[in-house]
């Protein structure tokens, strides 16, 4: 009997710089669906919006960013995947007085953005193709954008390619092979986690799901790059198996893990450094700064 889809907990992960690329490029596109369409996105952003609900606090991730741009003298900064454009509100809030390039798949929240703030830059375009020239910006920043990614490693590239030799990019994500959890992933038999299903009385899902978070998907995130090959990223994600599922990172297809990202950054001769450390706070969120 085939399998049911929304039921199926099977691993697809692939590398997304060696992978099948007929599989890869349909991922990309329903990706780019997700987030560029209104009506699908109208609920993600949303929740993505609550965040500017209070005002970010000083031992925050966010803030610690922002202090570090403002630090640093950029007088130019593009924010790849800039969402609402909160960034920006809170970078001048912050006291930078520079110029802001924003880039974000979705157009009409570029658009939205571009009538709030006329004074910044706002374009439509994909971590892919930023439609800036080579060297244009001194900071090049992604907050939590890199583990949205289908093709992190040319995303690496692109943003790199316009950073002025000697400055920096910045990038922020999850850490999830550090933290041993992927949340698009579905775990049992239905998305959820095993205490919620406990709760519901789904007991046998709630095992399987504990099962697959504490052993499968655990052990497989440690070793996901060896044995899926570089740049691994779930090509089933949640929020495209169950759309109605509307959570943190259930649209995070990079098996996103600081190692490899600084691996490959040395190994072209980049300069990467943790700005805040790998501990506490920061062992779950990489802050990973790349100075070109
Ligand atoms: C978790 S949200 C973070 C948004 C924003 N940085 C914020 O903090 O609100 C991820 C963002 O990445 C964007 N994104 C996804 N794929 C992208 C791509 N290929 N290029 C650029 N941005 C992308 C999404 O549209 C979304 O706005």
């Amino acid at each position: 009997m085939p399998l049911d889809p929304r039921s199926d907990r099977r691993l697809r992960w692939m590398s997304s710089s060696t992978g099948d690329s007929a599989a890869l490029e349909d991922l990309d596109r329903r990706m780019a669906a997700f987030y560029g369409e209104s009506a699908r996105r109208y609920r993600y952003q949303a929740m993505l919006d609550t965040r500017e609900d209070h005002p970010i606090t000083s031992d925050s991730v966010a803030s610690g960013l922002l202090d570090l741009i403002v630090g640093s003298g950029a007088g130019t900064v593009l924010e790849v995947g800039c969402g609402n454009g909160w960034l920006y509100r809170k970078l001048r809030e912050k006291g930078f007085g520079g110029i802001y390039h924003g880039v974000e798949v979705a157009r009409y929240m570029i658009d939205r953005n571009a009538t709030r703030h006329p004074d910044a830059h706002w374009s439509c375009g994909t971590a892919y193709e930023i439609g800036l020239p080579d060297g244009a910006v001194d900071t090049c920043f992604a907050f939590y954008v890199v583990e949205h990614l289908v093709y992190p490693e040319r995303g690496l590239r692109e943003m790199l390619r316009v950073v002025r030799p000697g400055r920096d990019l910045i990038l922020v994500f999850p850490d999830f092979a550090a933290v041993g959890h992927l949340a698009s992933q579905q775990t049992g038999f239905s998305p959820g986690r095993a205490s919620a299903k406990l709760r519901r009385g789904r007991l046998f899902d709630a095992a399987v799901s504990l099962f697959d978070s504490r052993c499968r998907v655990r052990s497989m995130l440690r070793v996901a790059r060896k044995k899926v090959g570089p740049f691994p990223v779930n090509i089933r994600p949640l929020c495209l198996t169950h759309p109605g599922v509307i959570e943190s990172d259930v649209d995070a297809v990079y098996v996103a893990s600081r190692h490899e990202v600084a691996d490959w950054a040395q190994d072209q001769g980049l300069r990467v450094e943790y700005p805040f450390g790998t501990e506490a706070l920061y062992h779950s969120n990489a802050v990973v700064r790349i100075t070109k």
